[in-house]
């Protein structure tokens, strides 16, 4: 049986019923519901940023069940890991390795403010044509070509998957040519915490990802906030006795305790029938998008836990919302549905009657604009900035992290010249003001 020792702990603190001369100000006195559990570091919580005791013994279960090296909790979602894996990946370079990351242009928004406050020089690597301005699938050639044409190695390759569209990448052979090339893999797989857990794995770690962040509350039955960061058996002891600190940099100094029992408790669930309920559920997904396709609806390739339609998103999402069903996202081009083991078997079949025979055509993708850049990310997103109409933008330079969230994908980094492409994508995302360089 696996340990619970957060959540054991934070029970039995709640069932002793102590007088708290401690935070939070709520003092286990119920308001919400959830107070009594919710503690601070009192003596025997131990401390996320210097873990010891019961957070220790409860990330090395999620080690366990994840098979890394070494896994650490986030109680601020992936957001505070990406910034965290930035940091560690500049700071433990493989050897001759440079501060340039090469990353796939379809950064979360995290990665860019890591890069600016970190001042880590960034090269992007472009989709192919036809691709959306959400995905940036490499072939491996591409990136050994990438890696070939730079004078010495990058300290990393930074790639999304799945996307926020579903798309995945071949972790398996970037992988490779990262390892052959000197520098590492980083995967920011904050959509596909529970692809381990299926009976072909297809988490990073289990493909050969260096080091990857999951947002464990999109698709476990976690709460909000709860992420993993994994390092993987190739990442050096310092690199991996580094990770809490490089976690404190940029993380409260009050981590939710709430979040860190739900981390906890999952690890109860994976190790028992949680793994099963993900299979059924993927064979279910693979059903209704069987259906879906079936009735002339475009289904994108996405991961197994994730419905993706190539559509009118607004119109189709209403139609969605009209039947009592919402959907995670939609923008004109797609409309997305997140499916977990807690959608009933009657939540796919509302979805298909909601979803209906009618099917829109499907819009040409957007071309996705390439950028020049004028000023490093740090220069532009910590320097003086001022706001214009997007119509007035054209020929600014960036100085802001313009990206709707969600997908919080920017379109345009920091530092680079808004182009007319870039307006009319802006324009179709409903975007309607910048940050730009005075
Ligand atoms: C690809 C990607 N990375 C990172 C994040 C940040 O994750 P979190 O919300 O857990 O901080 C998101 C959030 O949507 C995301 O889509």
């Amino acid at each position: 049986m696996v340990s619970t020792p957060i959540y054991d702990f934070v029970s039995s603190y709640a069932r002793s019923s102590p007088s708290r001369f401690h935070v939070p100000g709520h003092k286990g006195t119920p308001l919400l519901g959830p107070e009594p559990l919710d503690l601070t570091e009192v003596t025997g919580a131990d401390d996320l940023y210097a873990p010891e005791g019961i957070i220790a013994e409860s990330q090395r279960v999620a080690a366990s069940l994840f098979g890394t090296a070494a896994t650490f909790y986030s109680a601020e979602g992936s957001s505070l890991c990406v910034r965290a894996m930035v940091r560690l990946l500049l700071d433990h370079r493989p050897c001759g390795a440079s501060r340039t990351i090469l990353a796939a242009r379809n950064v979360h928004r995290s990665f860019v403010s890591a890069a600016a406050l970190l001042d880590a020089e960034v090269t992007w690597l472009y989709p192919a044509v036809g691709d959306s301005a959400l995905s940036c699938l490499l072939s491996p050639d591409a990136l050994d070509r990438a890696l070939s044409d730079l004078s010495t190695p990058p300290a990393a390759v930074w790639v999304t998957s799945p996307d926020y569209l579903g798309a995945m990448q071949d972790v398996s052979a970037l992988a490779e040519v990262c390892h052959r090339r000197g520098t590492r893999l980083a995967v920011d797989n904050a959509h596909g915490a529970y692809l381990h857990f299926l009976t072909d794995p297809r988490h990073p770690m289990d493909l050969g990802a260096d080091i990857c962040c999951d947002s464990a509350h999109k698709t476990l039955p976690v709460l909000t906030g709860g992420a993993y960061l994994h390092l993987s058996r190739r990442c050096p002891a310092d690199m991996i006795g580094d990770v809490s600190s490089a976690l404190s940099l940029f993380g409260s100094s009050s981590p939710s305790y709430l979040i860190l029992t739900s981390l906890d408790l999952v690890n109860a669930a994976l190790a028992s029938d949680l793994p099963e309920q993900l299979r059924q559920a993927r064979d279910r997904t693979e059903g209704t998008k069987a259906s879906m396709a079936q009735e002339g609806w475009p289904v994108c390739p996405s991961d197994p836990l994730r419905i993706t339609l190539q559509t009118d998103g607004p119109a189709v999402a209403r139609r969605l919302r009209d039947s009592g069903v919402v959907s995670e996202y939609a923008d004109p081009d797609h409309v997305v549905l997140m499916v977990s083991p807690a959608n009933s078997p009657e939540d796919h079949s509302t979805l298909l009657n909601a979803l209906g025979r009618d099917v829109p055509p499907a819009p040409p993708l957007p071309p996705v604009p390439r950028a020049t850049s004028v000023l490093t990310l740090r220069e532009a997103l910590l320097g003086p900035r001022k706001t214009v109409r997007i119509d007035d933008a054209v020929g600014c330079i960036c100085a802001g992290i313009s990206a709707a969230c969600p997908p919080a994908v920017p379109p345009v980094m920091p530092g680079e010249r808004f182009s007319e492409e870039h307006i009319s994508l802006f324009r179709r995302f409903g975007t309607e003001t910048v940050s730009v360089v005075p």
